[in-house]
């Protein structure tokens, strides 16, 4: 029965866990079944076909695992072409931008709303374009903050050059008057102490994990999906990359035992090594 079946999430490394921790925290009885594309991170410089080519493979490997619904947990690889992904699977699947979008909308006040993000999600357009459809009437400034997902992945969260950098990409922000900050990659809040810090107690820090994870819920509902039983669910952790570093960093975020296992996507065949 497909309501037995696990929810995926998949991003380019740890980013998605901040997602993955409030699909437990609202739907405590669901299967998880994560994918880190560790091997090929950062998502956020590389051209949208290549990110796609990494999401077809890791959608291929996922749809091997008794999965019933995809959470693209990645802004990049939501950016990228979520209407590609939807064309290739018949599982609901669904991305991070527009729930994020929908957050800052419930909190903006002034209407003036900024957004930050890899290189590849903000040159895309991809928020401009939902808001345009959503709330035509929002000024929407954005910025690119290429190092932020570095800084994550390789730890260094409370080294102090990162205040630094925070505050040269967050000026322009800051100026233009912004009232809300749409943490438009899902690295980034777990850079939320230094950013908040940045633009100050009255810009309202956006990340789209809670209100992803009440998307997946509604949809789940809709289709009759949700896990019927309270259960201990297992939640499995797959990297394309060494798994050492992330189950570390997953224990950390998750606050929970995290082993992870790393799988080689070639082409055709999931291998697990
Ligand atoms: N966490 C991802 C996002 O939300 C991307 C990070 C990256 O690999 O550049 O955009």
């Amino acid at each position: 029965m497909d309501k037995y079946k696990a929810v995926a999430v998949l991003d380019s490394g740890v980013g998605g866990l901040t997602v993955a921790k409030e699909i437990i925290r609202q739907l405590p009885f669901e299967h998880i079944v994560y994918f880190g594309d560790t091997a090929h991170m950062p998502y956020g410089p590389r051209p949208a076909g290549q990110v796609r080519s990494f999401v077809y493979r890791i959608m291929d490997f996922l749809l091997t695992q008794q999965i019933k619904i995809i959470i693209v947990a990645c802004n990049a690889a939501t950016a990228a072409g979520l209407e590609y992904y939807r064309e290739r699977v018949t599982l609901p699947l669904l991305g991070v931008i527009e729930p994020g979008v929908r957050a800052a909308l419930g909190q903006t006040r002034n209407r003036k709303v900024g957004v930050i993000g890899t290189s590849g999600t903000i040159e895309s357009g991809a928020y401009q374009r939902v808001f345009q459809r959503l709330a035509p009437d929002v000024a929407l400034f954005s910025r690119a903050c290429p190092l932020f997902v570095l800084v994550v992945e390789n730890e260094l969260v409370h080294n102090p050059e990162v205040y630094r950098v925070a505050e040269e990409y967050l000026q322009p922000l800051k100026k233009a008057g912004v009232d809300t900050l749409i943490l438009g990659c899902t690295h980034y809040p777990l850079l939320a102490e230094v950013i908040g810090a940045v633009m100050g107690p009255e810009v309202k820090l956006i990340s789209s994990a809670e209100e992803t994870a009440q998307e997946a819920r509604r949809i789940l509902e809709e289709k009759e999906l949700l896990q019927p039983r309270e259960i201990s669910p297992v939640h499995r952790f797959y990297v394309s990359g060494p798994a050492r570093n992330f189950s570390q960093m997953a224990v950390k975020l998750l606050e929970k035992e995290v082993r992870a296992f790393q799988v080689v996507l070639d082409e055709e065949t999931p291998l697990l090594v």
